[in-house]
């Protein structure tokens, strides 16, 4: 396999910069016409590794000249990073396109540009040159940090511009971000993945896994938190395989440990660990630090040991379960969240009662539950035993029941407990409430007081609604 350094492409950063100007003078221009300083919109579709890379987009946006809105209507520029996991996500983007189009109509100047995982898969591109030639840019997701380049393309060409990249071993650092939070934020650790889940379009379309060099991103963290961030997100598909790759090795265990040395930051997550991959190591770290939060996203998948091996997930249904154990005793306190699929190719309904089986012994505090989704190219889209709508819907209400069931009673537990919380934002339906998040991830509303978004408070939590707690401040 190919080794792959993780060295910050200076060469390509001045190059980038240098595009960035060239940008900010034709937005300019496009000001000049306007008389304002022009829109710019950027959704995300997908996980949070799209979302930190949309902060990217956003970043150079503001660089060059736009202001940002999260209205659609209003911008001048709409972006959509697109995620193409599941089927449902394209489906979104197509018809959303719909309602782009009848908006370029009523304002010709307004641009379209599409990047992101499903621009990664060449039917999707066909499809887009075909029958929504109203696009002016699409790019993919290894060449995102060309962005002020492909701009610059944009501005000066009035055909629809293309450029996507199979692979690259490239990792250009320190362009600019906008940040979506003023106290948390993501960090890519790593990109790619070399799993291969057999139901999964994420290697395909992330390409390799590639870690970044631990020191670029430690300076990337106190950088943050010397601009308020107290807590950070650790982003990869598979965090468990840090480093592995580097030219000096270190594990994920390790990483942490020094990004805990870190002053003023004040806590720490990552996601999304392959429970292949989770070290004795890292519940060690895990359960002797201040900082790393109490909550583990350990995706099962399945609870068949059969359709576990056809997805390719390299453990058991027992292995995962000892595995749970494990961190359980070692943290008794921890939450612990999973993905689930119902459906797989094969999967009866024998083998959903090992999942729900799974729900029930470990008792999530959260699962994801997903119907599978056939993704061309991957090896289960070319099994011959896909499963019939009526029986994947059944197993998949006995089985959200369970996790609903389980969920609730894990609530339950934290029934007048007084934990610290961090507080996110003004509750959306009651502006008299603040809303703050668990070191469990648990969210819980309280009286705003005196109290501030980024503030660390301990709270009371008087009241469960199921999945969530009211409470109070407790000085
Ligand atoms: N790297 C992470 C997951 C990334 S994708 C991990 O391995 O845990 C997030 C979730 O989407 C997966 O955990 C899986 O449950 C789900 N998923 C991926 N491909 C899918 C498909 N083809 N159909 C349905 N769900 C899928
Ligand atoms: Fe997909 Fe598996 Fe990689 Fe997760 S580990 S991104 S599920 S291939
Ligand atoms: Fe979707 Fe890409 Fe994330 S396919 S889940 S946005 S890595």
């Amino acid at each position: 396999m190919t080794q792959y350094t993780s060295k910050n492409d200076e060469r390509e950063l001045a190059l980038q910069k240098e595009y960035m100007r060239r940008a900010a003078s034709c937005v300019e221009e496009l000001a000049q016409e306007l008389g304002r300083r022009p829109l710019c919109c950027v959704t995300t579709f997908g996980c949070q590794m799209n979302a930190r890379d949309s902060e990217k987009l956003s970043g150079i946006l503001t660089q060059i000249g736009y202001e940002t809105t999260e209205q659609e209507e209003e911008a001048d520029f709409v972006i959509y990073n697109t995620c193409t996991v599941r089927d449902n996500a394209n489906q979104r983007v197509y018809g959303r396109l719909g309602f782009l189009n009848s908006l370029k109509r009523k304002k010709p100047h307004m641009k379209i540009a599409l990047c992101g995982c499903m621009m990664q898969e060449n039917t999707v591109i066909e499809k887009i040159r075909k029958s929504y030639r109203f696009v002016d840019l699409i790019f993919g997701t290894h060449n995102l940090f060309k962005f002020a380049q492909l701009l610059v393309t944009m501005f000066e060409n009035h055909e629809m511009i293309v450029d996507i990249w199979d692979e690259t071993d490239q990792i250009v650092e320190e362009l600019p971000v906008n940040r979506k939070y003023p106290y948390k934020s993501g960090i890519n650790i790593m990109f790619g993945c070399n799993n291969f889940c057999s139901y999964c379009i994420v290697p395909y379309v992330r390409g390799r896994e590639r870690s970044r060099d631990p020191k670029e991103i430690l300076q990337e963290i106190e950088h943050l938190v010397a601009d308020g961030v107290v807590e950070v997100m650790l982003l990869g598909q598979n965090v468990n395989s840090y480093g592995k790759n580097l030219d000096e090795p270190i594990t994920f265990a390790q990483l942490l440990q020094e990004v805990e040395q870190i002053e003023g930051l004040k806590r720490i997550r990552f996601m999304t660990s392959h429970p292949k991959d989770l070290s004795d190591e890292l519940i060690d770290v895990m359960k002797h630090s201040d900082k790393i939060c109490r909550h583990l996203h350990l995706p099962v998948q399945a609870g068949s040991d059969r359709i576990l091996q056809a997805m390719n997930r390299n453990y058991t249904k027992a292995q995962y379960l000892a595995l749970v154990d494990k961190i359980r005793t070692a943290m008794p306190d921890i939450a612990i969240t999973t993905d689930l699929i119902v459906g797989f190719p094969g999967e009866t309904l024998e083998d959903v009662e090992e999942t729900i089986d799974v729900v029930r012994r470990v008792k999530y505090d959260n699962a994801f539950t997903f119907i599978y989704s056939k993704r061309t190219g991957t090896p289960a889209a070319a099994m011959e035993n896909q499963v019939p709508e009526e029986i994947v819907k059944t197993g998949f209400d006995r089985l959200l029941k369970v996790v609903q069931d389980t969920a609730r009673e894990r609530a339950a537990l934290l029934q007048g407990q007084t934990l610290e919380a961090l507080i996110e934002e003004v509750n959306e339906q009651d502006a008299s409430l603040m809303t703050g998040r668990l070191s469990n991830n648990m969210l819980v509303h309280f009286p705003a007081g005196n109290t501030k978004i980024g503030q660390l408070v301990r709270v009371s939590l008087d009241t469960c609604h199921g999945f969530y707690y009211t409470g109070h401040v407790v000085e």
